[in-house]
């Protein structure tokens, strides 16, 4: 999620007090390093201080590993906040990620592996992806849809939704994709933001084993969006829906009707290839525009050195398409590189806890790319549903969405690693397309619960409130301080909003809204979103080191900490804590607790108040919302033992809260 406003200065990070010293640090095992892309590193440094030098020169390579109709003019055009990558060039997103890879034996292979709720498995090769691809592309031009015009998808996590993005790239038509957990009035509302006239959808999709109504909340949405012309339908789950004469469409009827050539267009390197809407705590959602050729280099590039992706490789993202994650690690950037993508429908935790372990056994897995969020419902679940399944084809890990707790990072490394996996811990938001700090898997030591250092031609610091570089282990604001390819180009529909949101903050940087800290070594730690900084007798304390510390006691599975007013303190800390299975509530774990944080950080984190809670109110990419859990720990109620009544319609209340990711 991003921040909406530019933080006013009283809100400033300056100084935030860094207590939390993480000191191990895991060199590349040799083996890795003997096969990895960048071997060491000093080569990695060599290659970051380079593309710093001269940027022009790093990316114009770099752009080479795309195919080109036409070989741009110039690689950028910086007038800021507004930047243009490769101008002049033109090329295809969807040919970069299918046709390129047809004409050798790549034709052949495994481009989508896709498993079921339910269990089924579909295999897509790329020649097989690039048919479905051209089908759905000619289904749209058959239903009106030409180049410019927006495209919404809202699908299930299945094949169509991967091949709906493609559809739209071929033909130049920007996709809107929005998360199949939305409601309705999430959907009306970003499809009339927009103005999109044709909406690709499903029956529904399996949750828990259960259909979901998604075409039912389409119908919904269409009684408020008139420009809407078509709804093109996946059958999916086979379950009744109402299909509105003249408007909605059986996809598997419109394929019969067309042909399955479709030409790509050659596109602008600027065309807009998707606008993704992400919402902040106030304001309607921003559509953050994303164009075409600097947005696939970033996937492309990134992908490749962060991943070590191999042609052999099965990889595993988890993400949902309706996220930024889903749109360059289970999309773009995998099938631009020819690689194997893997996508599950369902919840990890059906029919029982161990699904995802499950499915990286059954297909064999090799790089599994998930979210602290989910790490730490594992760790609550318990080893014993790891312990039943072989998961030594893993090589890889990743990790995406929020601070990874140096306890849950370990835990990571060991029980689902075996310890030989290399942590990518990627830092990246929606408005960066890509990721921007990150190991590179075989030459950056790891550190855990550190997104390490930047990648090529990624100009990040930590600046203080005058926009100077904070001494190390001083945390400030995490700004870039130069445009990169993947860069977003503006908020849909308003470039005014753009530059204020990002570029106002700090003087000619981009504003991540995040707080971070370099160590001695440079290392970037993101503490939070610097609205989530606590203020507690003088010191500031990044919320996330809070839970780092709670995390790593032994009885606790997950934590979030914010403040509360207090005369005396200015902020008091007030932790919700969640159990492991069969760790009782008592009044000696919350003293435990307390010891715990003062020897973990120090006696001024110690929480004021510690309140035990089955769950947390998340947002529905799993950020934790402390939005709700702020107002909890300020209502006078104030009587601990009521709390987990109050937490559970918190969760309500965070379902109800569409607006809210
Ligand atoms: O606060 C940072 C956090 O997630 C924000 C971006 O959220 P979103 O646009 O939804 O994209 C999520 C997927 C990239 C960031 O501003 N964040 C993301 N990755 C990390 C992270 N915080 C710390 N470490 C990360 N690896």
């Amino acid at each position: 999620m991003s921040t909406e406003a530019p933080v006013s200065s009283a809100r400033s990070v300056t100084n935030i007090d860094s207590m939390l010293k993480e000191k191990r640090v895991f060199k590349p095992s040799a083996k890795f390093t003997r096969e990895a892309r960048i071997g060491s590193f000093k080569k990695y440094k060599k290659m970051h201080k380079a593309s710093l030098k001269n940027p022009d020169k790093f990316w114009g390579k770099a752009a080479e590993e795309l195919s080109w109709f036409r070989k741009w003019r110039k690689v950028c055009v910086w007038k800021p906040p507004f930047a243009e990558w490769f101008v002049g060039g033109k090329l295809n997103a969807s040919v970069n990620c299918l046709d390129r890879h047809l004409e050798g034996p790549s034709r052949n292979k495994a481009a989508l592996i896709f498993e079921g709720e339910p269990g089924d498995v579909v295999t897509l090769t790329y020649q097989q992806l690039h048919r479905e691809v051209c089908l759905m592309a000619n289904v749209l031009k058959k239903h009106g849809v030409k180049t410019g015009d927006r495209v919404m998808i809202y699908l299930p996590m299945i094949p169509e939704a991967v091949i709906a993005m493609l559809a739209c790239a071929r033909i130049g038509a920007p996709h809107s994709v929005v998360f199949s957990g939305f409601s309705a009035e999430a959907l009306k509302e970003r499809t009339n933001d927009c103005g999109a006239k044709v909406i690709i959808t499903a029956d529904g999709g399996f949750r828990r084993g259960t259909a979901l109504a998604v075409k039912r909340n389409v119908d919904e949405a269409l009684l408020g969006t008139p420009k809407v012309k078509a709804v093109i339908v996946v059958q999916r789950t086979k379950q009744d829906v109402n299909m509105a004469p003249g408007r909605d469409f059986w996809l598997h009827d419109e394929v019969q009707k067309v042909s399955a050539v479709c030409k790509p267009e050659a596109l602008d390197s600027e065309h807009p290839l998707f606008i993704l809407y992400t919402s902040g705590s106030t304001g309607k959602p921003k559509g953050i525009l994303h164009t075409t050729a600097g947005y696939l280099l970033g996937c492309h590039l990134t992908t490749k050195y962060y991943f070590d992706l191999r042609p052999e490789d099965v990889y595993f993202c988890t993400a949902d398409v309706g996220w930024i994650t889903g749109h360059s690690y289970v999309a773009y950037g995998v099938l631009s590189n020819g690689g194997t993508s893997l996508i599950y429908e369902g919840a990890p935790n059906f029919p029982e806890p161990d699904r995802f372990w499950r499915i990286i056994d059954r297909h064999k897995v090799n790089i599994f790319y998930t979210a602290p969020t989910a790490i730490r419902s594992f760790i609550k679940w318990g080893d014993d549903w790891l312990a039943r399944h072989d998961l030594s084809s893993l090589r890889l890990l990743g990790s995406v969405g929020e601070p990874i707790n140096p306890e849950a990072w370990m835990w990571y490394h060991e029980k689902v690693g075996g310890k030989r996996c290399p942590i990518v811990d990627t830092w990246w938001q929606t408005e960066t397309g890509a990721h921007m700090i990150a190991p590179i898997p075989g030459a950056t030591p790891l550190k855990p619960g550190s997104a390490t250092l930047p990648f090529f031609g990624v100009d990040a610091a930590v600046v203080d409130d005058n926009g100077e570089e904070t001494a190390p282990n001083v945390g400030g604001k995490l700004v870039i301080r130069r445009p990169w390819p993947s860069m977003l180009r503006s908020i849909y529909g308003d470039a005014a909003r753009y530059r204020k949101t990002y570029w106002s903050e700090v003087k000619g940087c981009y504003f991540a809204g995040d707080g971070a800290r370099r160590d001695k070594d440079g290392y970037f730690w993101i503490v939070g979103r610097i609205d989530d900084v606590l203020n507690v007798a003088g010191h500031r304390l990044g919320t996330s080191e809070v839970e780092s510390a709670l995390v790593s006691h032994p009885d606790i599975a997950e934590a979030a900490v914010v403040g509360r007013p207090d005369e005396l303190k200015g902020q008091a800390v007030v932790a919700f804590v969640t159990l492991k299975n069969g760790v009782p509530h008592s009044n000696n774990l919350k003293e435990s607790l307390r010891a715990h944080v003062a020897k973990e950080i120090g006696p001024i984190a110690k929480p004021d108040d510690i309140r035990f809670t089955d769950a947390l109110p998340k947002t529905r990419s799993g950020k934790i919302m402390r939005r709700l859990l702020k107002e909890a720990a300020a209502s006078p109620t104030g009587d601990i033992k009521g709390d987990i009544t109050t937490l559970e319609d918190l969760t309500v209340l965070a379902k109800l809260k569409q607006t809210e990711e």
